[in-house]
């Protein structure tokens, strides 16, 4: 079965400005993929070239197994976007953008559930012009899914959003998610990438840098997990430097931290076990997607 999207070796620059670099990536039918880098590393041009808005400078893309240079008109029926610069006129209503849209829709949604579920109802008569930065997100996101496309591809599609009206956008993604459209997210915010991605891929000055599950990612780059203790004056402490999985072993004002990977947190718990330590208060720190993706970028700038 062809994959949702297939880029292979995208290239794209804008002048002298490399914005895209001989960038792969697979989205597998019915996932959820996030791409993550910092602000300007490529991420809109990557989506734009795969919907089909910019022209690649090299490269290919494949949508469902269709070319999308060759065969764009199929593409776009199968596709639908919020891109990061989506605007409408300002005196388009609410309930006339979803009407316009499910008009040139080829098999629309239902207009009165697709206002009603993205909370957009209320203000069916609203213009654009007049709505907050958050509803415009939520009608964005709404048109990009009227025609049902197959796969999908939001663009920040949380910023602006106020913490209730993102979580509730987030369940509504994992809803067309089960509906089965595919969905490449291009997210700043590591708990939205942790929560729906099925796989990430981390992008930094035009290039891949990093793919693979939040878990992997975390493993990979999050720097091991920390565990801190007191230890009482007097007492002797164990060897733990030798302990399976441990890193590093810091020992100063009366405190030990011990970073280590995998299987290390039995190993220590049983070393000071032994060692009459079993009360010590520990204070256990895992690595977050966020601390793994600084570390990543961190690694990635320095000279
Ligand atoms: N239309 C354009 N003309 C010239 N340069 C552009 C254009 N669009 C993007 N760029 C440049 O291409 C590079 C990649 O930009 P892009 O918008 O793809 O990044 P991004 O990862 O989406 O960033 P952000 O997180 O800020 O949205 C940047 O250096 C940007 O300045
Ligand atoms: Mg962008």
């Amino acid at each position: 079965m062809s994959p949702a999207l297939l880029i292979d070796r995208l290239c794209k620059s804008y002048g002298t400005v490399t914005a895209v670099s001989d960038l792969d990536l697979r989205v597998e039918e019915g996932q959820i993929v996030g791409l993550l880098g910092p602000n300007g590393s490529g991420k809109t041009t990557t989506v734009e070239c795969a919907y089909g808005l910019r022209k690649a400078d090299s490269g290919t893309v494949r949508v469902f197994g269709l070319d999308a240079r060759a065969e764009p008109g199929r593409v776009a029926r199968l596709v639908g976007t919020q891109l990061q610069d989506s605007a409408l006129p300002d005196r388009i209503k609410v309930g006339e953008a979803v009407h316009l849209f499910a008009a040139l829709a080829h098999r629309p949604v239902d207009e009165a559930e697709t206002l009603r579920r993205w909370g957009l109802a209320d203000r069916r008569g609203a213009g654009f012009g007049s709505l907050s930065g958050g509803y415009r997100q939520r009608l964005l996101v709404a048109l990009a899914l009227v025609a049902r496309p197959r796969l999908v591809f939001l663009d920040e599609m949380t910023t602006g959003l106020d913490p209730n009206a993102r979580r509730e956008v987030w369940d509504l993604v994992e809803e067309v998610r089960r509906g089965g459209t595919t969905v490449v997210l291009v997210t700043h915010f590591m708990d939205e990438a942790q929560r729906l991605c099925d796989r990430l891929a981390v992008l930094s000055r035009g290039r891949k840098i990093a793919e693979g599950t939040p878990t992997e990612i975390v493993n990979r780059y999050g720097g091991g997990t920390v565990v801190r203790f007191p230890v009482p004056p007097g007492q002797a402490v164990p060897r733990l430097g030798d302990l399976p999985g441990v890193q590093t072993v810091n020992h100063s004002d009366g405190r030990i931290e011990v970073r280590g990977h995998g299987p290390f947190l039995v190993a220590l718990g049983h070393a000071l076990t032994v060692a009459g330590l079993s009360r010590t208060p520990l204070d256990v720190a895992s690595p977050s997607l966020e601390d793994a993706y600084v570390r990543l970028l961190r690694r990635e700038v320095a000279p």
